[in-house]
């Protein structure tokens, strides 16, 4: 471990011996006296004994790759290894300056709020006495780039006592970790995206009528005051409504006119088809498509399809994109139909409340600005 400044470096070996087996070692020495060893060349070799030790637990802490930092009850670093410096881009003297309190440079959290000092787990583990696990911390750098840490802290106590004196904090540097994240992330949404356009690519080859409903569909979310995570959920989710229609042969699904009985019922199939094709993924989001392909033609009143679910037994990622669905097709033309005017596609809309649609995801779409959403893409 570094010594942490020239003023404390009277107490700096005491400090440096403060983590993991050496605050045992430390005390041990504070307990041990001369009149209870009775011999000066026992007291030596004991001192002898616990100098190797502390040296080979420097040591071992020095080759760890993980930065270790010990903090004391005022958050300021009292010791810390030659990674914690790597980690973090700072000088021993830099380091020592700042506090969990007074950081030297911006700490924030994945959203992007500050860090506040009562925050840092190193601070939690003194205040309650229980461990924090990968706690993940942005430290921002002078050039604006944010290096990600994920931090586990312990709380170290003397013999005898119940109240820490410090915490043991260790951490990584998981910013290229993140960063792959989120590139893989970034391409299952194109993924995402593209499998829609299977769906959708013989009446709708640009993806504007599965972007729109999606767009629709998320602000209804809210307006029903889902949360934001299920928010997002159905806005990635929603796209993917009639991915089974890949399934449904031209001649149906472009057939200009009414379908003949057996034509819907072929139709129909798609919801069943999407369901296949997204089902049975570990992944939230196609999870939530998975449900949103089965249940966005099912019906308030228990007469939609495929499985004449009524009322709240459907799902209300499926209620909402009911009404988003509906919305879309009938204020935009296809190669079999001609567009209605907004006004009349919010009339038909009020009018299906309760029978079609859920009241309350009617009387949410009510309160929403139509003619932008005919616009949206
Ligand atoms: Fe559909």
């Amino acid at each position: 471990m570094s010594r942490t400044t020239s003023r404390h470096r009277r107490v700096s070996r005491v400090q440096a011996a403060r983590t993991g087996n050496d605050v045992a070692l430390a005390e041990r020495r504070a307990l041990a006296s001369p009149a209870t060893i009775g011999d000066l060349g026992e007291q030596r070799a004991g001192d002898d004994a616990l100098r190797a030790s502390e040296h080979l637990h420097r040591s071992i802490v020095e080759t760890l790759d993980e930065g270790i930092m010990v903090q004391d009850l005022d958050g300021r670093v009292i010791a810390f290894n030659k990674s914690a410096l790597r980690i973090l881009r700072l000088s021993a003297e830099q380091l020592e300056e700042g506090s969990s309190y007074r950081p030297l440079l911006p700490l924030i959290h994945e959203d992007g709020s500050p860090f506040h000092g009562h925050e840092h787990p190193g601070m939690i583990s003194l205040r309650t006495g229980e461990p924090q696990s990968g706690v993940i911390m942005g430290v921002v750098q002078p050039d604006g780039e944010t290096r990600w840490i994920s931090i586990n802290s312990r709380a170290l106590f003397r013999v005898g006592e119940s109240t820490p004196y410090a915490a043991v904090g260790s951490f990584s540097d998981v910013t290229a970790h993140r960063r792959t994240l989120a590139e893989l992330h970034a391409a299952r949404l194109e993924d995402l995206k593209r499998l829609a356009l299977v769906g959708e690519y013989r009446d709708d080859d640009t993806n504007r009528h599965t972007e729109r409903v999606a767009y629709t569909a998320a602000l209804l979310a809210r307006k029903l005051g889902l949360n934001d995570d299920t928010s997002l959920m159905i806005r990635r989710a929603a796209p993917l409504h009639d991915v089974g229609k890949i399934g449904i042969s031209d001649t149906i699904l472009l057939k200009p006119g009414k379908l003949t009985g057996d034509e819907f019922d072929a139709m129909k199939a798609h919801t069943s088809i999407g369901g296949r094709i997204l089902g049975e993924s570990d992944f939230r989001v196609l999870q939530m498509a998975t449900e949103i392909a089965l249940t966005h033609h099912e019906r308030w009143d228990g007469t939609g399809y495929p499985y004449r679910l009524r009322g709240e037994e459907i799902p209300i990622s499926g209620r909402i994109v009911s009404v988003a669905d509906a919305f879309d097709a009938m204020t935009h033309a296809r190669p079999y139909k001609q567009a209605f005017p907004v006004a009349r596609a919010v009339a038909e809309i009020e009018r299906c409340s309760g029978t079609q649609f859920d009241p309350g995801v009617v009387a949410a779409f009510l309160t929403l600005d139509h003619e932008a959403l005919v616009d949206t893409a």
